[in-house]
């Protein structure tokens, strides 16, 4: 897709009620191609004013009909009308995703794009089979529970994965029959802004999804802290969350948090050698890094540690980061150049902090040399009280550290503030079960790395936040359930 028809493609407007219109303030922003530095096009910024018509807009879709009394099974089929549409125009959000975030166009059309159809289709399959009960209790009643949607959801997600995160809100929403706000990242907007397009295309009434681009501290913070907004569900870094959490105390807001993390990957002696060093290589550098559950931590028994890594590090210098747009590529930009300083800046640190640089750990010049590319980066020797160990970088830098026995690994890996996911390698089904148990994550992958699916729950723990997203335990964050008493006297 050449980058000068995106502004044909996409108005750089806000989605409210159905309609496209600009800012209150007339404020926009650039938002830019990170493989080569390069402005794809403008996106308006809301403001306090523009975020208050959409919640409005949300608020009167939510109350009124034909929103308020669609059959379960009529929404379903919207939802499956919007699977349909995506699945219609999976080049075109495809590119858009590759052109906006820089990941590989190999990425976005085989991973995220297949996954969002996915979702919807499964949560499609959900309208329906949301029901409440009959509970036996004690007297002369019938008592029995409805189960509703919670109201006007504000959806707030990040760059990395754009499009993929904004359907993990909106599917189950939807299903339940809320009405959403979405804010994507003022990075990444572009596909949020096509799926606008086709909610209407499939025929969901105005106001059941708006869309607000621009700043997190300007159209996220209005949406967070609005009044009329009943959820948020979140998607981003810790300190964001926090803040999110904070601007909905006043109003008693129902908050999901999915944050970051510092998963870690461990490798017992006993593990297939070769898969172990495909799953540590995925773990870290599949979607760059910029993966909330990147297998950031690498574990090695010190046995197998030296033939490990050497694999590893050999695999890891042919993995080159080239053009995001060629179907080859397998390693794109970094989102921003932000996003850049920060992981060179991780580098440094782990330099610093007498860590073994293995394997890259310096920028790449790809095409006109303006891009955000970064060379796959593998450092070794690292000690699990370090800054490389402990935060999150979100980005292609993997940290390995050493250890001699089990209970000194479940020790490590869970002595960190984040519990997002984790993954095991090893022969014996004992100990892979009895480490699932063990490690706080939301998650826990034997033998496999960065598996997901519609109908599998995805969150975390401690600094990684709560609720899940995915599966059928989404829809608790966006239900509420209402009991009926019956006086059956007569
Ligand atoms: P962020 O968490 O600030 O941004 C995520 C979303 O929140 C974006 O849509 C942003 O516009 C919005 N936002 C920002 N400030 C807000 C506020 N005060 N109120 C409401 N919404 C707000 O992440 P950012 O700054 O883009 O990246 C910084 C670091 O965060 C990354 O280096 C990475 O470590 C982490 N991160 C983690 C993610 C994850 O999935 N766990 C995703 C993105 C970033
Ligand atoms: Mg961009």
């Amino acid at each position: 897709m050449p980058t000068s028809t995106i502004s044909d493609l996409l108005p750089g407007k806000l989605f409210i009620g159905a309609d496209w219109r600009d800012a209150a303030s007339g404020e926009t922003i650039d938002t830019l191609n990170p493989a080569t530095g390069e402005r794809l096009t403008t996106l308006a910024e809301a403001g306090p004013a523009d975020v208050g018509a959409a919640v409005d807009a949300a608020r009167q879709a939510f109350e009124s009909k034909p929103w308020a009394t669609m059959a379960a099974a009529d929404r379903g089929r919207l939802l499956t009308k919007l699977a349909g549409l995506v699945e219609r125009d999976l080049e075109k959000l495809a590119c858009l995703e590759t052109l906006d975030n820089g990941k590989p166009i190999f990425e976005s059309r085989y991973v995220d794009l297949p996954a969002i159809v996915d979702i919807f289709h499964y949560y499609a399959g959900w309208a329906t089979k949301l029901h409440g009960e009959t509970i036996p209790v004690r007297g002369p009643y019938l008592n029995y529970t409805l189960r509703e949607p919670v109201g006007v959801v504000g959806a707030i997600v990040p760059w990395n994965f754009p499009l993929l995160l904004a359907s993990w809100k909106l599917g189950p929403a939807l299903a339940a029959g809320n009405t959403v706000v979405l804010k994507p990242a003022e990075q990444t907007s572009l596909t949020a802004l096509a799926l606008a397009e086709l909610t209407r295309e499939a025929g969901f009434p105005p106001g059941v999804i708006n869309v607000v681009t621009g700043r997190g501290r300007v159209t996220g913070a209005a949406l967070a802290g609005h009044p009329g907004v009943d959820k948020i569900a979140f998607t981003g870094s810790t300190e964001t969350g926090k803040s999110v959490m904070r601007a909905g105390v006043d109003t008693l807001k129902r908050v999901t948090l999915e944050l970051g993390g510092k998963s870690p990957n461990i490798v017992l002696q006993d593990a297939d050698l070769e898969n172990a060093v495909k799953g540590a290589y995925n773990g870290i550098f599949y979607g760059k890094g910029e993966v909330c559950a990147a297998g950031s931590r690498l574990f090695v028994h010190r046995k197998v540690h030296d033939a490990f890594l050497e694999k590893l590090v050999e695999r890891t210098k042919k993995l080159v980061p080239a053009d995001p747009m060629d179907p080859k590529t397998r390693l794109g930009a970094l989102v921003s150049a932000e996003q850049m300083r920060k992981v060179l800046e991780y580098v440094e640190i782990g330099k610093s902090e007498g860590a073994r640089l293995a394997a890259g750990g310096g920028r790449v010049e790809v095409g006109n040399g303006k891009g955000y590319f970064v060379a796959p980066t593998v450092f070794d020797g690292v000690k699990n009280d370090s800054r490389l160990a402990r935060e999150e970088i979100f980005g292609h830098v993997l940290a390995t550290l050493v250890f001699d026995d089990l209970e000194e690994v479940v020790r490590a890996s869970n002595d960190n503030p984040y519990g997002l996911a984790a993954a095991v390698w090893t022969r014996d089904i004992a100990k892979a079960h009895n480490l699932a148990a063990r490690l706080k994550a939301g998650t826990v992958w034997i033998n496999c790395y960065n598996a997901y699916d519609a109908a599998a729950p995805f969150g975390g723990v401690k600094a990684s936040g709560f609720g899940r997203d995915l599966g059928m335990h989404a829809l608790e964050a966006y239900t509420q359930t209402k009991d009926v008493w019956v006086n059956l006297k007569d």
